[in-house]
């Protein structure tokens, strides 16, 4: 074998401008890998592939970065609908110890549920009088770029009739925007549940990350995906798909009440919508009333003159007077948006998208921990301990097994695999340092085979000699071992220390051949990002943290793939590959995982302490907050 070669660039001073993309070259690109698109589609993925390419970092060059930051317009990460009214949420857990499985849904149970699944992990200081809250899904730069609207049958303390919600995680209620039908809340096989939908306010990200934001809004998204699925586990419910005729987005903005926005506010982008299925049934296919198309959705709607409650409050205290645009960010969400006569139809029987999540027999009881004491590590420790081989093998099964991955719609799909991970391991209990490959789903491995320069050869069993019992479709496979991958992994993720100085690094990748649709894109950052929330469980529950890093050299990750045993070239951006023969994976998310170090001058406050009697909360600006003892 060749010998390693150590990266011959140590630092290097990143350069603000972007990487230089030939359109030519995109459109020879989209035609070779996702051949038979018509041409509207064709030039749809086009500015989806001209934004990932565009918003890649390289050594010499990284994606366009807004420059000073504006503190005076920064994003809120709380949106609340002015004037729409409140209902207040419990929040308390304790209804968990008691209640049977699947635990019924009511009042008490809907805000538990949202507490685990979308709610308040922990407010954080480091001078006990400035907090900032933390959700229990990590978010980059906690802007957190989601928004939660639920859509639900009557409840006792809730309208009478089903209704549309937005969540307000800050004051843990809901917030009243309109009447919905009564199908979203049961599926035509009598199975009960209630729609969550997830919007994006990617601007939030945009404010500090630049062009990069539309990647972390959606990888964020995954997260959100993975954090609802975590607390379905919890209650004994399952997630699964909404009605198909909500892909389309003028229909999901619609039912939603959501108002377009404008230059000085920009709204909600509607992006997904899950069912949340409460009772339990024979079956698991999700079957929607066949007349519950995007056309009648529109005609009931438009009929019916539906008005919703509440304007959006502003996101930000002023706007920013000359704010930074980012064209080539705009045109790749404009170009993933399914149209209305591209969404879905239920003439087709539709089995859910989402699989039925392992997490619960995977982690067992320590998935209730792990949901509330998930933080991202900022060092790792210096004393930092192998990894356990049973946790790592646990956190291998978890990444094959419970990953929720939702459809971003009938037609987006592509004919290649979805997501598998690549390895960098560095401290793991009966396995040699090196670059490995997790195949996640069966067919993975032509591909892979096909696009590694060197011979993956498949691990059937640990150092330690125990077989690796991976379930049935999934399979790890050694690129290069033994080899000390901490430098690489470092400087491959923007040279942040994490990478290189825990048990090991991942950087997710995916297949961009075969599309059939642009929202493909969004539906693999969705699944990265569900993948990412999974590694941040599972090694949690190990006693181990994660931290999911946005921050990458992609070409630099994707060498590490290609040709494990000489990435040495893949640094600058003169070196950026449009062949469709280098180009037909990409890298879509980085995570780390390790021992966490502690920083003691860190305060932690209890996540629900602003709401309890004998409390008084300021907000701030920026969503930093001041908690007050007034008794
Ligand atoms: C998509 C995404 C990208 C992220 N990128 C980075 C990164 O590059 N470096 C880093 O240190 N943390 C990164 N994080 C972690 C966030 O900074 C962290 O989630 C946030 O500060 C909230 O903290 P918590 O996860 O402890 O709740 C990322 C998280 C997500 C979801």
């Amino acid at each position: 074998m060749a010998p390693w070669r150590p990266f011959a660039v140590l630092c290097t001073r990143l350069l603000v401008a972007a990487p230089h993309v030939s359109q030519e070259a995109i459109r020879k690109l989209v035609g070779d890998l996702s051949p038979n698109l018509s041409a509207e589609l064709q030039d749809r993925v086009e500015a989806v592939l001209s934004y990932h390419f565009r918003s890649k970092h390289f050594l010499d060059v990284q994606a366009s970065l807004p420059g000073d930051l504006d503190w005076s317009s920064q994003p809120s990460p709380w949106r609340s609908y002015h004037g729409a009214p409140r209902v207040q949420l419990p929040h308390s857990l304790a209804l968990l110890e008691a209640a049977s499985s699947p635990v019924p849904l009511s009042l008490a149970s809907l805000g538990a549920f949202l507490r685990l699944g979308a709610g308040i992990s922990a407010w954080k200081s480091y001078d006990g009088l400035h907090m900032w809250a933390l959700r229990v899904m990590p978010s980059s730069g906690n802007l957190q770029t989601t928004e939660f609207h639920v859509m639900l049958p009557p409840l006792d303390g809730l309208a009478a009739v089903p209704a549309v919600y937005h969540f307000q995680p800050e004051m843990h209620a809901l917030e009243f925007r309109l009447p919905a039908p009564n199908e979203f809340v049961t599926t035509a096989d009598g199975s009960a549940g209630f729609l969550v939908a997830l919007t994006s306010l990617c601007i939030r990200e945009a404010w500090k990350y630049g062009e990069r934001a539309l990647r972390s809004c959606h990888l964020n998204l995954g997260h959100a995906v993975g954090a609802l699925d975590a607390a379905c586990n919890v209650f004994g419910w399952s997630l699964q798909e909404g009605p198909p005729a909500l892909h389309a987005d003028s229909i999901l903005r619609t039912v939603l009440g959501l108002g377009a926005g404008s230059d000085e506010e920009p709204g909600e982008h509607p992006e997904l919508a899950l069912f949340v299925r409460t009772s339990a049934r024979a079956s698991d296919v999700g079957v929607w009333p066949a007349y519950l198309t995007a056309e009648t959705i529109g005609k009931l709607y438009r009929e019916a003159h539906v008005e919703a409650q509440g304007v959006p409050g502003p996101l930000r205290p002023q706007r920013p007077a000359a704010a930074p645009s980012w064209p080539a960010m705009d045109a790749a969400q404009e170009g993933a948006v399914m149209a209305l006569a591209e969404a879905g139809h239920q003439e087709e029987p539709t089995t859910s998208g989402l699989e039925r999540s392992a997490l619960k027999r995977l982690l067992g009881q320590r998935l209730l921990d792990a949901i509330l004491n998930r933080r991202s590590v900022l060092r790792m420790s210096d004393e930092q301990p192998p990894l356990p081989e049973a946790d790592f093998l646990r956190i291998l099964r978890v990444a094959c097994t419970a990953v929720p991955e939702p459809r971003a719609g009938r037609l987006a799909a592509g004919t290649g695999s979805a997501v598998n991970v690549l390895l960098m391991l560095h401290k793991v209990e009966s396995f040699l340092q090196g670059l490995y490959v997790l195949t996640r789903q069966r067919g993975s491995e032509e591909e892979l085979f096909a696009f590694v320069k060197a011979m993956p050869e498949r691990v059937h069993r640990s150092e330690s000699g125990s077989p690796l019992d991976l379930p049935e479709g999934c399979a790890l496979w050694a690129l290069a071992r033994p080899v000390d991958v901490r430098h690489a992994a470092q400087i491959s993720a923007c040279g942040q220390e994490v990478a290189g100085a825990g048990s090991f690094a991942a950087a997710f990748f995916g297949a961009f051949t075969g599309w059939r649709h642009p929202r493909r894109y969004l539906e693999l950052l969705w699944h990265a990002g569900a993948l990412g929330h999974v590694f941040y469980l599972a090694a949690e529950a190990a006693g181990f943290g994660a931290t999911g890093m946005g921050c990458f050299m992609d070409d630099m990750g994707l060498g590490l793939l290609r040709d494990p045993w000489s990435m040495e070239a893949k640094g600058d951006s003169s070196s950026q590959s449009f062949s469709a023969e280098e180009s037909q994976h990409q890298v879509l998310y980085y995570v780390t995982v390790g021992k966490a170090s502690s920083d003691p001058r860190l305060l932690s406050f209890d996540p629900y302490q602003h709401l309890q009697e004998g409390f008084s909360y300021e907000a701030l600006q920026g969503g930093m907050g001041r908690i007050f003892q007034t008794t």
